[in-house]
C-alpha cells in the first residue's frame, strides 16, 4: 500500500503547524472553502496549506488584484461562487460592503485588533475588517540608480524630474488597489486639481502601468525598471531573495492601505467561511505574512513583529479618509478621470 500523498512544507509552515497542536489532517473531511486571495502568491499558498492541514477544510484559492477581485464579486452577485475575500487594499472591500456584496459579521476578536482595523469594520457596517496595513512609497534598484547616476527620489515632486523619463513603473488603478491608493493619497495631499496636474507630469516618466500592484517593485528588483511606486512593505521580501532593491517613503507625506478581509453574502460555505475569518484574525495566523516574506503590519496587536515591517512612527502620514475614498462613486469617478485625463495622454 502506498502512503498518502503529503506535500512538502517549508520549515516556516511546519513550525507554524506546531502552534495549532492539531494533527495534520487530510483535507477531505471538513468541507471546502472558496477564497479570493489578493496578497502575494507565497502568502496565499501558505494559508491554503496550513488552514487545510489544521482544519481539514479544503481551500480553493484564486489569486486576484484588489480591483479585479471586486469586479469578479460584482459579476457573480446573483450566484456567488466565492466564500471569503482575503487581503487586498481596503477601498474595494468598502465598496463591496456598500454594494451589499459582503456579509455583516462581527467577530468577538475585534478588540484584539488595532484601532484602524476596527474602524474599517465599523465604517463598513461590519461587512469587512482590517487584517494588515502598509505605507505607500517608492522602490528603487540600488545598482541601476547608482549606475545611471540618478538621485534617489525623496518626495512626490522628485518623481517629475525628467531624469526619470521611462524609468518609473506604477500599476493601473482599474485593476490595482495599490495604484488607487496612490491617486487617493495624491488628491488628499495636494488637492484634486493639483494632484491631476501632478499625475499628468508623472505620466511622462512612466514606462508602464502594470496590472498588478506588486509588479513594479518586482521589476525594479530585477533591474527591469529603476523606480517603482509601491507599498514599501513589499521591498524586504524582494531584497531577501538577493535583489538590489530599497524603499523610501516620501518626506512630504503618504497614505497607507488597510488590507481587508470580507465574507461574501450568499456564500455557500458560510460556516467554513466564519471559521477561516476567525482564524485569520488570530495573532498566530497573522504571522504567516512575515513567514511568507510579506511585511505588512498585522492587525492583531499580539502578533510578534518582524523587524523588517516598516516603522510607522518614522513615516509622515496624511490623515487618509478611508470612508470617503472607499465609497463606490468616488472610486469610480477618480479612476475614470485618471483614464481620461492621464492615461489617454501620449508619453
Ligand atoms: C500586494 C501587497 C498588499 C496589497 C496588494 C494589493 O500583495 O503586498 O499589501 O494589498 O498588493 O494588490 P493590487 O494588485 O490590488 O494593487
Amino acid at each position: 500500500m502506498t502512503a498518502p500523498f503529503r506535500p512538502r512544507l517549508p520549515t516556516a509552515v511546519l513550525a507554524a503547524l506546531a502552534w495549532g497542536g492539531a494533527a495534520p489532517a487530510l483535507a477531505q473531511d471538513g468541507g471546502q472553502l472558496n477564497v479570493i486571495c489578493s496578497v502575494q502568491a507565497e502568502w496565499c499558498n501558505m494559508i491554503q496549506t496550513v488552514f487545510a492541514r489544521t482544519t481539514g477544510i479544503k481551500l480553493n484559492m484564486s489569486l486576484k488584484g484588489s480591483g479585479e477581485a471586486l469586479a469578479q464579486l460584482i459579476a457573480e452577485r446573483a450566484n456567488p461562487k466565492t466564500d471569503v475575500w482575503f487581503g487586498g487594499t481596503g477601498d474595494p472591500h468598502l465598496q463591496a460592503a456598500e454594494q451589499g456584496l459582503t456579509l455583516e459579521y462581527k467577530s468577538a476578536a475585534l478588540p484584539q485588533l488595532h484601532a484602524w482595523a476596527q474602524q474599517q469594520a465599523q465604517q463598513s457596517g461590519w461587512k469587512t475588517v482590517g487584517i494588515y496595513s502598509g505605507p505607500l512609497g517608492f522602490g528603487y534598484n540600488t545598482e541601476l540608480i547608482a549606475k545611471k547616476k540618478m538621485p534617489v527620489p525623496k518626495t512626490w515632486a522628485d518623481l517629475l524630474n525628467p531624469v526619470y523619463k521611462g524609468e518609473i513603473q506604477v500599476a493601473n488603478p482599474a485593476s490595482s488597489g495599490t495604484a488607487y491608493t496612490m491617486i487617493a493619497t495624491l488628491v488628499q495631499l495636494m488637492g484634486e486639481d493639483k494632484a491631476f496636474e501632478y499625475m499628468k507630469g508623472l505620466h511622462r516618466n512612466i514606462s508602464q502601468y502594470t496590472r498588478s500592484g506588486t509588479a513594479p517593485i518586482k521589476a525594479a528588483a530585477r533591474g527591469e525598471t529603476t523606480v517603482s511606486i509601491s507599498f514599501v512593505h513589499d521591498g524586504p521580501g524582494e531584497a531577501a531573495q538577493g535583489f538590489p532593491v530599497a524603499t523610501i517613503t516620501p518626506s512630504d507625506g503618504t497614505g497607507a492601505e488597510i488590507g481587508s478581509m470580507s465574507i461574501i453574502k450568499g456564500a455557500r460555505n458560510v460556516d467554513a467561511a466564519k471559521k477561516f475569518y476567525e482564524w485569520a484574525l488570530t495573532a498566530q495566523a497573522q504571522q504567516f505574512g512575515a513567514a511568507a516574506r510579506q511585511f505588512q503590519l498585522p492587525s492583531n496587536k499580539a502578533t510578534p513583529l518582524d523587524p523588517r515591517i516598516p516603522d510607522f512612527k518614522s513615516i509622515r502620514f496624511i490623515q487618509y479618509d478611508y470612508a470617503k475614498y472607499g465609497a463606490s462613486a468616488e472610486r469610480r469617478r477618480l479612476i475614470s478621470k485618471w483614464e481620461k485625463e492621464v492615461n489617454a495622454l501620449p508619453r
